[in-house]
């Protein structure tokens, strides 16, 4: 039977109570909690029929009895579905998302949604909340660590490809699970980089940028959309009528489940929206399905049901019909869900204890964990240290150096540290040569921050020794050595929710520790893990060499050594901007020009800033858009097009480079390609990325890389509200260019006419 005809025949049969029940999601209470107040009566819950789905779950045997007790509770047999948080990995925890976005390599992300879907389902998790698809430009948000980055095109490619994972391509197989595009929108605007902060943008940023992700996400087939935290232009998402039921709806086409964030339904209250009766009736009728927690569904809608939800000062009037109308569809999408994946057929889907033991953590998915970080880790600088030849006294610096509780990063809530490989373990198994490993310096040495950090488990120690007593130690290592590597960076919990800083740089007992350690004059190579674009223009000035190595996951040691000791090449290309200072933020390739262009060194009157050097682009930043350093050397040839003129709505323009490996090495190279469209209605970005790919070539070899453009990939958005935003495309000029990053680029004019 289809869904539509099962969900139709089921909903007559349901009572309102019972359609009201279908639309609460708790938590199961096994994990970590990310806000209040957290339901734990869940049996109460389920024997009266008033749950619809539970997440956080952490056991196939949890899964059974809840629902055990579910479809027993329920007097149609309805059946809950398993949600968990499997941001980057499940039980296999690969790098961080902003890593993985380094890799600008779409089927990475299809092959990690694969490995994480196939060792959820397995444990009786039908949904996952990923990918988590904000755009993200400003690293003082921690949430930037969730996130692809900060481009639409990227992000969009990304969107795609996780989908495509996850859910395969039969809803009911065994190793499939529904993904949820996440947050409906503009999380990753929030005003000062404060996380729950508002957003405020332009119709054309909202649309052309923020919602490009969400909007391939659903052409991909997404099953689900979970709402903001945040108010997008003075309205707040969870109650956001025209941008869920008028955008995400009708232009983007999305008829899957629209669930709400954790407690974002109550928390429109606090919005100032109106009391709890008020916002629940909002939210449903904005289109939001499910509620995350909060109960006010529950609790509010029955009443609203009867009587309506009239607000006359607030010009609030829906009438109880409509309300009626909205749990129907809303409690219809949660059963099509389900019917969809399979679980009224079998509420127990393939969960069995010596499946569910199969999977994790399986030699092949740590391969993959393995690999994609080689193509995350970002070479920022190497004076030719890199790859360390062996045999070479190596002193290993650093309190994240040997330690497996600041590996896996935020958000890995079934990862298990201790499965974790830290960079001394890894290091060991793969170098020749001698290695000493000394803490040097605290991660932090604030004792309240440190508080703050080990929320959730510790993985801030404070060392009882003082600070000059670590240093001492650090320092006489790396006299002793002929080459230093510090790993230096972020705690586990600095980046991620709630973890929004005022400071980008590392934290200064690390700092202090750089500053010792490069005056030994001892070769330094500095080993980067964060979760966020730091502030590092001091330390690449002192280091010889930086790899920006992330959160790497559970493989981190493995795969990072790989890179020291030259067993892969660093292919990872920035997929967010670094400012140099904190003050400098935002930053990102998508700079606007404006009157009085930045003219390349500080000019009054013109663009910058007065405190800023002139080599560091005041808009684009320390490291732009794209850019990454591999172990060899790359050659671009002037870029070519097929034709320079070009007319009608069905062209396509052709633009080819030829790319030569020019260095001594294998290596990985990411072709970039820009399009800058000097005169358009509205003000345009200077350059947007237009298409990217990654080739490896062996020394000497030559490759010719093409890419095509149709008229759709040079329109842009363009409105009054985000509601009326169309693409329009104007004739004329446009720019190509092609290189290996957003800064270094060779360009093309092509002139395509009406
Ligand atoms: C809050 C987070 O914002 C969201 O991303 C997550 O999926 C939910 N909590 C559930 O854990």
């Amino acid at each position: 039977m289809s869904d539509n005809d099962f969900v139709a025949a089921l909903l007559q049969r349901m009572t309102l109570a019972e359609k009201i029940g279908q639309l609460n999601l708790l938590s199961a209470g096994e994990g970590p909690e990310t806000g209040s107040p957290a339901v734990r009566n869940i049996e109460d819950r389920l024997k009266s029929g008033r749950l619809g789905g539970l997440f956080g779950t952490k056991s196939v045997r949890s899964v059974r009895a809840w629902q055990e007790i579910a479809v027993a509770g329920s007097r149609h047999g309805i059946p809950l579905f398993f949600a968990e948080d499997v941001i980057h990995g499940h039980r296999t925890i690969f790098p961080l998302p902003v890593a993985l976005g380094c890799a600008f390599n779409p089927q990475l992300w299809h092959d990690v949604a694969r490995v994480a879907a196939t060792e959820a389902a397995a444990e009786g998790i039908n949904h996952v909340y990923a990918p988590m698809i904000d755009i993200a430009r400003d690293p003082r948000w921690g949430r930037i660590a969730e996130s692809p980055g900060e481009d639409p095109f990227l992000a969009a490619r990304y969107a795609e490809a996780m989908v495509k994972g996850f859910e395969g391509d039969d809803p009911t197989a065994p190793d499939t699970v529904v993904s949820c595009l996440k947050h409906f929108l503009a999380y990753g605007a929030a005003v000062g980089g404060r996380d729950y902060d508002n957003a405020n943008l332009s119709p054309e940023e909202a649309i052309g940028v923020y919602a490009e992700p969400f909007r391939a996400g659903v052409a991909a087939g997404a099953g689900s959309i979970m709402g903001a935290f945040n108010a997008l232009n003075k309205r707040p998402m969870h109650a956001h009528r025209d941008l869920i039921r008028g955008w995400l709806r009708g232009t983007a086409g999305f008829d899957g489940l629209m669930v709400a964030d954790y407690t974002g339904i109550m928390e429109l209250a606090a919005h100032g929206l109106g009391d709890r009766e008020t916002v629940a009736g909002l939210a449903l009728i904005a289109g939001i399905d499910m509620d995350m927690i909060g109960e006010d569904y529950l609790d509010h809608l029955p009443r609203l049901a009867e009587e309506g939800l009239s607000r006359p000062e607030s010009g609030i009037a829906i009438p109880a019909d409509d309300i009626r109308a909205a749990i129907d569809e809303a409690c219809g999408r949660v059963l099509a869900l389900k019917h969809r994946i399979g679980l009224f057929d079998d509420p127990f889907r393939y969960c069995d204890e010596e499946r569910a033991a199969r999977f994790p953590l399986a030699p092949a998915h740590r391969r993959v964990a393995r690999g994609a970080i080689a193509e995350s880790s970002v070479l920022l600088k190497n004076d030719g240290i890199l790859p360390l030849a062996p045999g070479k006294r190596i002193a290993m610096v650093g309190a994240i150096a040997d330690d497996q509780t600041n590996l896996l990063g935020t958000w890995a809530v079934s990862g298990d540290h201790r499965q974790a490989v830290t960079l001394l373990e890894g290091l060991h198994a793969s170098y020749d040569g001698p290695i000493t490993c000394v803490k040097g310096a605290d991660i932090v040495d604030d004792e309240i921050l440190a508080a703050r950090l080990n929320v959730h488990g510790q993985t801030v120690f404070l060392d009882p020794r003082s600070a000059e007593a670590m240093l001492t130690e650090a320092v006489h290592a790396a006299e002793a050595a002929d080459v230093t590597v510090a790993v230096v960076g972020e705690a586990k919990e600095a980046s991620g929710e709630c973890s929004s800083v005022t400071d980008l740089a590392l934290p200064e007992p690390q700092r202090v520790l750089i500053r010792a350690l490069a005056a030994t004059g001892t070769p330094l190579v500095l080993v980067v893990k964060a979760g966020r674009p730091l502030a590092l223009e001091e330390e690449i000035g002192l280091a010889d060499a930086v790899l920006y190595v992330w959160f790497a996951g559970t493989e981190a040691g493995h795969g990072i050594a790989d890179l020291l000791t030259g067993k892969a090449d660093p292919s990872g290309r920035l997929a967010s901007a670094f400012p140099a200072r904190t003050g400098q933020v935002p930053v990102f390739s998508q700079a606007e020009p404006t009157g009085r262009p930045y003219p390349g060194r500080f000019e009054k009157f013109k663009t910058g800033y007065l405190d800023l050097p002139d080599s560091i682009h005041p808009a684009t930043g320390l490291f732009p858009f794209g850019f990454g350093l591999s172990y060899t050397s790359f050659g671009y040839g002037a870029p070519r097009v097929d034709a320079a003129r070009l007319s009608g709505p069905d062209a396509e323009a052709v633009v080819r480079v030829t790319v030569t490996n020019t260095g001594p090495r294998p290596g990985t190279e990411v072709v970039q390609l820009y399009v800058s469209d000097p005169v358009a209605r509205i003000t345009r970005p200077i350059r947007e990325l237009k298409g990217f790919e990654k080739i490896t070539l062996a020394p000497g070899e030559a490759r010719d890389v093409a890419f095509r453009l149709t008229r759709r990939d040079l329109a842009y958005a363009m409105g009054e509200t985000m509601t009326s935003v169309a693409w329009v495309w104007d004739p004329g000029t446009f720019v190509l260019g092609v290189g290996p990053n957003s800064r270094d680029l060779q360009s093309i004019e092509i002139v395509w006419s009406a």
